[in-house]
């Protein structure tokens, strides 16, 4: 079962997921920027940014575990459109810039995700308030919301051209 996509095209189960998360991300980001930012509702803001942090941890692990390991890499799962070698060979060698290009802010994002939660826990009082850190937590945090909303551009771009344009 874990084999075949569920959005209807020659793809993973966990693939499909992980796009699925990815276009979810971003609206509920900006539902917790616009809490913390509109509503001064600092405790939901802070438990709604650890949880996507959580989710996308193990979304991320799960995936590249099912890609990496039980699929035996992103070319084996285009593999599965049955194109002919010539063809096979083309589409991995057009599609492969669109890979990079999101593995940029796709490698660069759990780290400040890391660095931006671990610094607002240990600095912002419990429950959470503006303070001394909000200077530098506000510059992170804006680093880090344009770092997902890349990863998620960009992963999107990248399932399309990869797995739906034909
Ligand atoms: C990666 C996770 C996080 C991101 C992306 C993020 C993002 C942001 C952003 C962009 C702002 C500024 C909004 C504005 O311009 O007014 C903000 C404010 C704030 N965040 Fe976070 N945040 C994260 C995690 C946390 C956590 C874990 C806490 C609490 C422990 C927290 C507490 C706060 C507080 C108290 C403010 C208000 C600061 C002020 O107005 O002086 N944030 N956050």
């Amino acid at each position: 079962m874990l084999s075949n996509g569920f959005l209807g095209y020659p793809t993973t189960f966990m693939l499909d997921f992980v796009v699925c998360a990815l276009a979810l991300i971003v609206p509920v980001l900006l539902w917790s920027l616009w809490l913390v930012k509109f509503r001064r509702r600092y405790v939901a803001h802070k438990r709604l940014q650890i949880a996507l942090g959580i989710v996308l941890l193990l979304a991320v692990t799960a995936f590249e575990v099912d890609v990496q390991i039980a699929h035996g890499g992103w070319e084996k799962i285009v593999a599965k459109q049955q194109l002919s070698p010539v063809a096979l060979t083309a589409k991995i060698g057009s599609v492969r810039p669109w890979l990079l290009v999101h593995l940029v802010f796709a490698v660069t994002t759990p780290f400040l995700w890391i660095v931006t939660i671990t610094l607002a826990l240990r600095r912002f009082k419990n429950p959470p308030a503006p303070g001394t850190h909000s200077r530098l937590h506000k510059a992170l945090g804006w680093a880090s919301t344009i770092d997902i909303t890349l990863t998620s551009v960009t992963g999107l771009l990248f399932y399309y051209v990869a797995f739906v344009k034909s």
